[in-house]
């Protein structure tokens, strides 16, 4: 990327001697939605407030179309956000919670630009109502409408989804990355669930302990994760003991060797971890990895059976009639991925 719209420069923040951030670097592009997905403390939304001006770093930079923020206040920057408990004003309507921040505007052209924003989110038959008479989605809504009012370059979301309840949160998500792309804005949303980053976000960021782990589309992160960390963070996967020998090869047991994909720095000898999806591995009438199927979870069609190995548990999905409890049964994989095992 030559020139990034919006850069993080090696922020790095302390709190005491804790390192919330340390030295993160992203770059996101003009109109893209950018997850930021992590565990619990990994700081995503330190991150968040040091975008918005709510913190200031120790060390590293906040830059907007090549303009430093990193030291200006919130005010100033042309940067809005949408809080996690949207924060909306219960005693005012929909339009006055979103022209809250249009002041400057005299009110023939707040109410225009309310209207259009409302708009833009479909919410403009609303735009009377209390706020307190609207359902959890609907308030999410006027939220995001409230942060977009006074024309941000970038768009902060914490955890956007995370109040609403889960039958509802599905079609928010897809109503909201519609909304953004279609007004264009360039956003940063928080989120601890893989489904969420992965549904909305056209680059996903892991953070563990305040440092990157990976960037990058959500297919390239499920399919080449660059440690065991997001490998096991970003879908379901079984992870078992190996040794790596040439060729890209790693030995499970006498019997037993697989072709694996390698990431990070890995020599020949090394005791290593594999981990694979349960999507990519199958029952085998040939050779393979002997087990004992000890339970199955019927998912549809579809089931996933925990099968007991030498080497320990690994999940299978495969069509429900592939086996049952108690089987016996060889496993054979199509991609298996190896990691050093000092990197768990
Ligand atoms: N104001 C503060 N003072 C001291 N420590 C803080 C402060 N804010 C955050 N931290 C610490 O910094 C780390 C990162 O916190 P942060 O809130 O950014 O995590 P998070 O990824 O948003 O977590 P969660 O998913 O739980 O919201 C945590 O260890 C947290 O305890
Ligand atoms: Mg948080």
């Amino acid at each position: 990327m030559s020139n990034p719209f919006l850069s993080l420069e090696s922020l790095t923040k302390k709190f005491d001697e804790h390192l919330a951030v340390d030295a993160l670097s992203l770059d996101v592009e003009q109109g893209d939605l950018l997850a930021l997905l992590g565990p619990s403390g990994s700081g995503k939304t330190t991150t968040l407030r040091l975008l918005a001006g709510f913190e200031f770093p120790d060390s590293g930079r906040v830059v907007v179309e090549g303009d430093d923020l990193s030291r200006r206040p919130p005010a100033e920057r042309k940067v809005g956000m949408v809080f996690q408990h949207y924060a909306l004003f219960p005693h005012m309507t929909v339009a006055e919670n979103v022209g809250f921040g249009l002041a400057d505007l005299n009110k023939t052209d707040r109410d225009t630009r309310v209207r259009a924003v409302l708009e833009q989110v479909h919410m403009g038959e609303l735009a009377g109502r209390p706020v307190t008479a609207l359902s959890g989605g609907q308030q999410q809504r006027v939220a995001v409408a409230r942060a977009l009012a006074p024309q941000p370059r970038v768009l902060l979301l914490d955890e956007p989804l995370s109040n609403l309840d889960p039958t509802l949160r599905e079609s928010t998500r897809t109503e909201l990355r519609d909304s953004l792309k279609e007004i264009g804005i360039t956003s940063v949303f928080v989120t601890h669930e893989q489904e969420e980053a992965f549904a909305l976000g056209d680059q996903v960021a892991v953070l563990r302990n305040g440092r990157l782990e990976q960037v990058g589309p959500a297919p390239e992160l499920y399919e080449k994760p660059a440690s065991l960390f997001v490998a096991t963070f970003v879908g379901r996967g079984s992870v078992i003991k190996g040794t790596l020998l040439e060729g890209d090869v790693a030995r499970i047991n006498d019997d037993v060797s697989w072709k694996v994909r390698t990431s990070g720095a890995l020599t020949v000898g090394e005791n290593v971890n594999l981990m694979v999806r349960p999507e990519s591995i199958r029952f085998t009438d040939g050779a393979g990895l002997g087990g004992t199927v000890r339970h199955v979870r019927y998912s549809g069609a579809r089931a996933f059976f925990s099968v007991e190995t030498g080497a320990g548990p690994i999940e299978v999905e495969a069509s429900v009639h592939a086996a049952g409890a108690g089987d016996t049964v060889r496993l054979e994989v199509d991609a298996v991925h190896a990691f050093p095992q000092s990197d768990e």
